[in-house]
């Protein structure tokens, strides 16, 4: 079978290197040259473990090949995928669907035979219903021109392992022959037994905004306990282990700490609360305003740490940053909470040190006022206080007593929920997190 997959960024880059490895012809398609070159030449033009030895196979195997040519797409291609943005609108909570429009757009009049067009993109519920339309409209093939919809779930971090074995697949479509096209497409996905949930175009693209929703609701559901753990001194870390024992309730997801971020959760729930207003919908989901307000408010809260425990006031303390990127085994800083708190302790004085293990270009190029380090020891040098924002493994492996050597102060915020607080506690350090009492528990019990 001859895919083509439209949109080379993150989720159609992944996506054409893993069905090429799987078996498939695969034509990866973009309008930006320089992206198109990057990967033909066999370099993955961002952070993904495992991705980069898999586009050397694909390109081995003669199976999978670049082009910015359109014309070239349709004649190739029997099933094409559509991978573009949808980022959120710069002055609204929507999302901009720019880039899917100018896909069908620029695809739609090179379909001359029947083809499957399917749409991945995360995108506001009742837009593949308008594709669709889009399409038959200005396909030669006319109605032999078929939309599709098969969200992507996929992790940053994870993105090989959730497209070669996903949780599930969606498939959302209007006619038998789209659905068979779509099972041949994924027959060695399906093979292994992944669940498939067949239905109509706009449940398929709700699954995906539910399931980011929950998502998102899940994590400020236990910041929300954070906030009411800090009214009471009691201790989140605790509760969320003892919360995740019930099977109905589970752990993933449920880590307390700095919150979500990434190009996608946070716009996500935004638009999704947008477009039920559209639709006249808005009270449904009103809560999701809730969930980003909580979000939103731990890395105020992070910030308020890291002054308290400098007694009040940052001006002119050094604080170094561990993390940048909005999660570890990524070099994404879309929407990244620890830019947000360095930014933000910056403003309030601070000289700010940024350590990362895989996003300090990109940081830096985005956040020229902070300073960057090379690892987290550097960073650490001379400072007054130590926030980590982004859990990466390594910043668990740093012993305490190493880097109570270089600092100025031992003085540690832990955004992450990451680290050991006895044993930092141990080595002379004052451990804060957000939603955890000063002193631990027990301690508590003894002292009384
Ligand atoms: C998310 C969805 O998980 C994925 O299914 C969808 O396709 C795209 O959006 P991603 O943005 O890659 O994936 O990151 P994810 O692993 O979901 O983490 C999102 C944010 O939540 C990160 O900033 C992370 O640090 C934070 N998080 C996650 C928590 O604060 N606590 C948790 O318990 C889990």
């Amino acid at each position: 079978m001859r895919l083509t997959v439209i949109g080379t960024g993150y989720l159609g880059a992944t996506h054409a290197i893993c069905m090429a490895v799987m078996g498939h012809e695969v034509l990866g398609v973009d309008v930006d040259t320089s992206k198109i070159e990057k990967l033909a030449s066999g370099q993955v033009p961002f952070f993904e473990p495992g991705l980069p030895e898999l586009l050397t196979k694909a390109l081995d195997s003669g199976r999978l090949r670049f082009t910015t040519s359109f014309a070239e797409a349709g004649d190739f291609g029997d099933v094409h995928f559509i991978c573009v943005g949808t980022p959120q609108q710069a002055d609204s909570e929507a999302a901009d669907l720019t880039y899917v429009d100018a896909a069908v757009t620029m695809l739609a009049p090179c379909l001359r035979r029947r083809a499957l067009v399917v749409g991945k993109s995360t995108v506001p519920v009742g837009t593949a219903a308008r594709l669709a339309g889009l399409l038959r409209e200005l396909a030669p093939a006319g109605n032999e021109a078929e939309l599709a919809w098969n969200p992507e779930f996929l992790r940053e971090g994870f993105a090989v392992d959730d497209t070669m074995r996903p949780d599930r697949l969606v498939l959302g479509v209007t006619s038998a022959w789209a659905e068979e096209r779509l099972r041949d497409a994924f027959e060695p996905v399906l093979a292994q037994g992944v669940p498939v949930k067949v239905t109509d175009l706009q449940t398929a693209e709700l699954v995906k905004v539910a399931a980011n929703s929950f998502l998102a609701t899940k994590i400020s559901y236990i910041n929300a306990m954070a906030e009411i753990c800090e009214a009471t001194g009691a201790d989140v870390h605790d509760l969320a282990e003892a919360l995740a024992y019930d099977d109905r309730i589970g752990g993933r997801f449920l880590r307390p700490g700095l919150g979500f971020g990434g190009g996608c959760l946070p716009k996500d729930i935004r638009a999704f609360a947008h477009r039920a207003e559209e639709l006249g919908v808005g009270q449904a989901v009103g809560f999701l305003r809730e969930i980003d307000g909580i979000n939103r408010r731990r890395r105020a809260r992070t910030v308020d740490l890291v002054v308290e425990i400098c007694g009040g006031d940052v001006a002119g303390k050094r604080v170094a940053a561990l993390g940048a990127a909005f999660k570890p085994n990524s070099d994404d800083i879309r929407d990244a909470p620890a830019l947000d708190v360095a930014e933000r302790l910056r403003a309030a004085g601070a000289t700010v040190v940024v350590y990362d293990p895989a996003a300090l270009e990109s940081a830096r190029r985005a956040h020229p006022g902070l300073e960057y380090s090379t690892s987290a020891l550097d960073a650490a040098r001379g400072a007054d206080v130590v926030v980590l924002l982004t859990e990466w493994n390594e910043f668990r492996e740093i012993a305490p007593s190493a880097m109570a050597a270089v600092v100025r102060h031992r003085k540690i915020v832990d955004g992450r929920h990451a680290l050991d607080p006895a044993g930092w506690r141990a080595a002379g350090w004052e451990y804060r997190a957000l939603g955890r009492p000063t002193v631990a528990p027990l301690e508590k019990e003894h002292r009384r």
